[in-house]
């Protein structure tokens, strides 16, 4: 049952929840009117502390689709959070107000926090270069409905695989399946990281390849080629970004040598990694997979409001409670990434996940 539960990373569902999600997805998208009134008397609250035009507008649009009404802010300086109040403290407020919560945020792991604090689901909408689980759902009902299915694929993932929130969501969702090969495109400096290689290596049957080259990546064969933006938002230097920005750039004539089967899917916004001739290729997928978006999104809020039934929700009593139980503690934190939302608010407990070697938060290495 995910009623009642938060969505920080695709591995959250299991693929029998994924399934039974995109079920109901194709219901809605087949019959939107039965859904109309679904979430009356809801309110989902929407707190976006960076930029974005499909994530919030599309959970916008799929409330109000099913009846339910939106609160929110998309800038961070006319919350409270610009007088220093915490993460924490922000969505225990929202938790009051609203009975469904949406943050994105440029710290990884802060939806993690924010998590931990609520007393209403809460639903990551990308924190920082780290996890973009909604955009994953996205990605996986494209390619379910393009392919078919999930088992055997060869994924391409091009561009900034580093700081690539989606890429990193998509690993963690597609490992779950049978023998999908992953081949990594990058320049050196926007490599992977090490958690999603070891994602990757700790599956049962999924294999991964690193290429420099996009060219021949495409000439090896494959199924599905996700581009990505070089994120100029993530870089430390603005030299380097200078330096990485058009390393790759797909255009007709690479597409000329692409297989007939090939998808090719972007989370967007496309910057100039994709020219605008492909976008006439009927191989080229990425606005329909923006469509998908909102639909996936309404099957989304539907399933963690707990449909017609809904999720028990939290006396005031409770929520003292809850208080309680995640104390303010002290104390350094020794994560080393620092983007992680432990160099916000120091005063976040030092946590690992499920007591191994990674970061709670965030997922890098804290113990060798
Ligand atoms: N794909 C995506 O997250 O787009 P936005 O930044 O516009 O929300």
């Amino acid at each position: 049952m995910l009623a009642g539960k938060s969505l920080i990373a695709p591995s959250d569902f299991t693929v029998e929840q994924l399934e039974d999600l995109f079920r109901l997805t194709d219901d809605i998208v087949k019959n939107p009117e039965k859904y109309a009134r679904s979430c009356v008397g809801k309110i989902l609250a929407t707190m976006f502390f960076e930029p974005s035009t499909r994530t919030r507008l599309s959970f916008e649009a799929a409330m109000e689709r099913l009846g339910g009404k939106v609160l929110g802010f998309s800038d961070p300086a006319s919350s409270s959070v610009s007088k220093g109040e915490s993460i924490a403290d922000t969505i225990r407020m929202m938790s009051c107000y609203a009975d469904i919560a949406v943050i994105r945020h440029p710290y990884e792991g802060a939806a993690h926090v924010a998590a931990l604090h609520s007393f209403i689901p809460v639903i990551n909408a990308g924190d920082g270069g780290h996890q973009h689980p909604t955009q994953t759902l996205t990605d996986l009902y494209t390619i379910r409905a393009k392919k078919g299915g999930f088992d055997g694929l060869t994924v391409g993932l091009c561009g900034d695989l580093k700081y690539g929130r989606t890429v990193h969501s998509l690993v963690n969702a597609m490992i779950r399946y049978e023998n999908v090969h992953f081949v990594f495109i990058s320049p050196e400096e926007l490599k992977v990281p090490d958690y999603v290689i070891r994602e990757i290596e700790g599956s049962q049957n999924c294999s991964y390849s690193v290429c420099v080259d996009l060219d021949e990546a495409i000439r090896g064969g494959l199924d599905i080629l996700y581009m990505t933006r070089i994120q100029r938002e993530r870089f430390a230097s603005m030299e380097e970004y200078e330096r990485l920005k058009g390393c790759y750039i797909l255009d007709a004539d690479k597409m000329s040598r692409a297989g007939e089967k090939l998808i090719v899917l972007h989370p967007m916004p496309i910057v100039n990694e994709i020219t605008g001739a492909v976008d006439e290729d009927p191989r080229a997928c990425y606005f329909v997979q923006a469509q998908y978006g909102m639909y996936v999104r309404m099957a989304l809020i539907l399933t963690l409001l707990g449909g017609e039934h809904g999720y028990p929700t939290v006396s005031g009593a409770r929520m003292f409670e809850k208080t309680c139980v995640n104390p303010r503690p002290t104390g350094k934190i020794p994560c080393p990434n620092p983007r992680c939302v432990t160099h916000l608010d120091p005063t976040l407990p030092i946590r690992t996940k499920n007591g191994g070697a990674n970061c709670e938060y965030c997922d890098a290495r804290i113990i060798e």
